[in-house]
């Protein structure tokens, strides 16, 4: 009988296989032309549950996507870990960028490209591996889990943050396990404790009842096309600070302390430079790149529409311009507050010659873990035991609501154990994951569950 890592070495090929299964299935979450698929991954998951020797699996049905849940409880007085993770995707547009079908998945250079390889399918499928590996080599596991996957962190988390609410006892647990981030850096194991909030915004301008001849009315109408841009050019200053009274009221300082760990990290700014193709970096003054990216709120234009797109030239005068923005957010701002404030804000902006109307999408709270928190060190030692380096503690730009509901409803921290890569273009055509990772990443979750109980 072979060891647990022994084991994971034996299957890889398996394992792979078993993730291309689950990355072909296209569970988009904002399409709802998408909605079988969404069902047939949580159905995915569950199947793979119930190949595990767990106490339950099942799927609770929401008003919105399923919710897959498993547990198995080997012995009361051992630290329970919930493990969280996202089967829903992204939509793959444009997906003419796609070098490879987003739904077919594909090796690389040792990297699987596919939607969701990175986000959230390969990383999360890591855990359900791990413990497999225990159970087919008869190891006892060595704490209780739990494991709750959604199919809605790619539009907000309507759903799921009523269901936690909802089933606290069914929850309840020492710390939530998330490999949903990045790795600093390639080969460099790190453990994630600060995520941003959102607010997302929508700006809709009308101005005339019908597009006009621009000659004919140009010079007499006030264009919502030029409206929208004045309102958004007003948005921020040249030194990158957003003009919204009261935007920075919650916001905690970076202390001193703070901002020794940041430069700490191994960054270089010409690299980061290059690899975007860009000539020159832009924030907000005073702050560094990874403090701008992570520590520091945002406002940016997601989208922006209005007038003639098509080829050539068409003189319009166009009736109605949009924009879709959203601002990251840092402790302790909230989402609601900021989207009010907003709102407020650009509606003060607005000329009486059009109408503006703006309204909020979903958002998220930001979360910061408590780095004295017992878990993060057996993560640590984990990550160590696997990649043979420590990890390095950073706070990262992107957002998973969910996390500070965790903290706030069930009272718990959550690890960010990511296996990711900045690089691994989520969101983007071409999305990856290393398959290195993916296979370190089921090692380090396995050694994690084994050292945990060792730590209090
Ligand atoms: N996994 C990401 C979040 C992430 C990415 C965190 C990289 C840290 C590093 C997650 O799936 C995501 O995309 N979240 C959305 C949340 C939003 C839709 C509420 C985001 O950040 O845009
Ligand atoms: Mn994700
Ligand atoms: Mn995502």
């Amino acid at each position: 009988m072979s060891t647990v890592s022994e084991y994971i070495d034996i299957n890889k090929e398996q394992f792979k296989h078993e993730l291309f299964d689950f990355l072909r299935i296209p569970s988009i979450s904002t399409d709802s032309e998408y909605k079988n698929e969404v069902i047939d991954a949580a159905n995915f998951l569950l199947d793979k549950l119930n190949s595990l020797d767990l106490d339950r699996a099942e799927v609770f049905e929401t008003e919105g996507n399923p919710i897959v849940y498993g547990e198995l409880i080997t012995d009361e007085s051992k630290p329970t870990v919930l493990v969280y993770g996202h089967y829903d995707v992204q939509p793959p547009d444009p997906v003419d960028l796609w070098d490879t079908p987003p739904f077919d998945p594909t090796v690389r250079d040792g990297d699987i490209y596919a939607r969701g390889a990175a986000d959230d399918k390969g990383q999360s499928y890591t855990h359900v591996k791990a413990l497999e590996a225990y159970q087919e080599t008869d190891t006892d596991f060595p704490v209780n889990i739990k494991f709750i996957f959604e199919g809605e962190e790619e539009i907000g988390s309507p759903h799921l943050v009523p269901f936690i609410k909802e089933h606290k006892d069914l929850l309840e647990c020492d710390m939530v396990l998330i490999s949903d981030t990045a790795m600093f850096a390639e080969d460099t194991p790190s453990i994630t404790y600060g995520l941003r909030g959102l607010a997302y915004m929508e700006i809709n301008v009308k101005g005339p009842n019908r597009d006009l001849h621009s000659g004919v009315y140009g010079g007499a109408v006030d264009n919502p096309a030029n409206v929208l841009c004045e309102i958004i050019a007003q948005l921020k200053d040249d030194d990158g600070v957003v003009q919204i009274d009261g935007f920075y009221d919650d916001v905690i300082e970076l202390t001193e302390d703070d901002r020794e760990t940041y430069a700490k990290l191994p960054f270089d700014k010409e690299e980061y430079k290059e690899k975007l193709g860009l000539k020159a970096l832009k924030g907000e003054k005073g702050y560094n790149t990874l403090e701008r990216t992570s520590a520091r709120p945002t406002l940016d234009v997601n989208g922006l529409w209005s007038g003639y797109q098509g080829e050539g030239a068409k003189t319009v005068l166009p009736a109605k311009a949009g924009a879709k923005v959203s601002m990251r957010l840092v402790p302790d701002q909230d989402p609601k507050k900021i989207a009010k404030l907003f709102k407020e804000h650009v509606k003060s902006l607005a000329p009486d010659t059009v109408t503006v109307e703006v309204n909020e999408h979903h958002g998220g709270h930001p979360a910061i873990t408590d780095l004295s928190f017992y878990g993060l060190q057996a993560a640590a030692d984990a990550f160590e035991a696997v990649y043979d380096k420590e990890p390095l503690f950073t706070r990262e730009g992107g957002s998973i609501p969910i996390v500070a509901d965790f903290q706030k409803v069930l009272g718990v921290q959550s690890i960010l154990m990511g296996f990711g890569l900045n690089s691994d273009a989520i969101h983007s055509p071409n999305e990856k994951f290393a398959l290195k990772d993916f296979y370190r990443g089921i090692h380090t979750s396995a050694k994690f569950f084994e050292l945990l109980p060792n730590y209090s």
